[in-house]
């Protein structure tokens, strides 16, 4: 298994260009089932999740074709299969989101039940409710979803109990070739909602509303391919700026949509960072200044992003002050508190909160990485730890951050994957 070997501390500083969002790739991948003819997309991340989803459209009888610049050409137009094998989906959670796109262009679905990041129980019980109230007959047997609509899907006016970011989009995928109008309320507003209807949209879906809570879908006949382009990644972005911030560099992130952090942008504001942004960069500047606590609560877009939790908690660890980070979407989304308190951090874990005392130096130290977000703060924290950090288990961070070493090395971070 790859470890990752950091000798710190550094001071980060240049410039990142940002890969596509991996959370907004996903789904549109998926969404490539709808297509009866070939869709080409860009800007697509070369990560772990990408290749599982390739893998898994191609079990399905989808042709994948990928040119000298990366862009990749998917041809549905035969699928032979319309199940998600247990090996595929286990390793990846979005694998769900098969389930609209098969349910509604091809009548049925067979999808293991997810895996994915340890983080939280997770259920996918508003998918499964919001496609029967579509007319679809599902039922769950050894291990299988497995889903039916012999006449096809009709609209529906659904209430979602929780704003659930990949059950709107499933639900959506469900309903564009449904008949009649499909009404989601409390959906979620994430970008890459709005990005998957947009690229939706683009192939002859008519969804209006995507970005608001309520999302209203006419059902059409059928959708044709098209050329897309994935928008950058929110969390990539914040990451690394988060990482300026803590080590007091200076990281200028471009191929950015600022619009997307303005919640993340905000809070680096407020723990003191200089921060400076055009139509698509972000800096942010920590030279000379000193990091300050935040309190920090985690909420659906447009407030703070639990996918950012992990690597404010590590900015609280070394601040001046307390911070409180309370996190609200995932329920075990703490793991990388035990490993962060190995490299010096003093964390007090309640409940769902986690208060901390800044500590004026981190300590090397072998840490596990758990989830994809907490093995960035493990990565984030080596930079301003004294001494060599070997973060294990890094195989959760190729399935979301694009050529990481690389990028950091770029920084001047002294970092090195071993391959064991
Ligand atoms: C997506 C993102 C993930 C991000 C999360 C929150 C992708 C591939 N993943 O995850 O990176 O951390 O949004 O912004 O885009 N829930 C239910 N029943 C359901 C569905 C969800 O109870 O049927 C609960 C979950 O357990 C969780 C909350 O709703 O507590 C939010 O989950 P959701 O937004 O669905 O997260 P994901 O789509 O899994």
């Amino acid at each position: 298994m790859d470890k990752l070997v950091i000798r710190g501390p550094s001071v980060i500083s240049g410039q990142i260009p940002i890969s596509g969002s991996k959370n907004a790739a996903l789904p549109i991948l998926m969404g490539c089932l709808l297509a009866e003819t070939p869709v080409t997309l860009s800007n697509v991340p070369h990560l772990r999740d990408v290749t599982t989803s390739l893998q898994l459209l191609a079990t399905m009888g989808c042709d994948v074709l990928m040119d000298e610049r990366l862009n990749i050409t998917l041809d549905c137009s035969a699928i032979h299969s319309k199940e998600a094998p247990y090996d595929l989906v286990k390793t990846m959670r979005a694998s769900i989101l098969v389930m609209g796109p098969l349910l509604s262009r091809f009548g049925e679905a067979k999808v293991a039940l997810p895996g994915g990041c340890a983080i939280g129980s997770r259920p996918v019980d508003i998918h499964i409710e919001g496609m029967r109230e579509m007319g679809a007959i599902i039922d769950i047997d050894e291990g299988f979803i497995i889903a039916k609509a012999p006449q096809g899907l009709r609209g529906a006016e659904i209430t979602m109990p929780i704003v659930t970011v990949t059950g709107t989009e499933n639900l959506i995928m469900a309903a564009v070739l449904a008949k009649g109008r499909t009404i989601l309320r409390k959906a979620a507003c994430e970008p890459e909602v709005v990005d998957l209807a947009d690229f939706l949209n683009a192939m002859g879906a008519r969804i209006r509303g995507a970005g608001t809570s309520v999302i209203e879908i006419d059902g059409v006949s059928a959708l044709k391919g098209v050329d897309y382009r994935v928008i950058p990644d929110r969390i990539e972005a914040g990451t690394y700026l988060a990482a300026a911030a803590v080590t007091q560099g200076c990281v200028t992130v471009t191929d950015v949509d600022p619009t997307h952090l303005e919640a993340v942008l905000e809070k680096f504001k407020q723990a003191g960072a200089l921060v400076t942004s055009t139509e698509n960069t972000i800096t942010l500047d920590m030279r000379g200044r000193s990091l300050s606590a935040v309190d920090i609560e985690t909420q659906p877009y447009p407030l703070f992003p639990t996918d950012m939790q992990a690597q404010f908690l590590v900015m609280n660890a070394i601040a001046e002050g307390t911070g409180r980070v309370k996190e609200t979407i995932f329920e075990n989304r703490y793991m990388h508190v035990a490993e962060l308190e190995k490299m010096g951090a003093r964390i007090t874990l309640d409940g769902n909160e986690a208060l901390t005392i800044g500590q004026n130096q981190l300590h090397g130290a072998e840490v596990v990485a758990t989830d994809l977000r907490a093995s960035a703060c493990l990565i984030i924290a080596a930079l301003v730890a004294q001494g060599t950090t070997v973060v294990n288990r890094i195989y959760h961070i190729d399935r979301g951050y694009e050529r990481i070493e690389e990028k950091f090395h770029r920084l001047g971070v002294d970092i090195q994957r071993l391959s064991s």
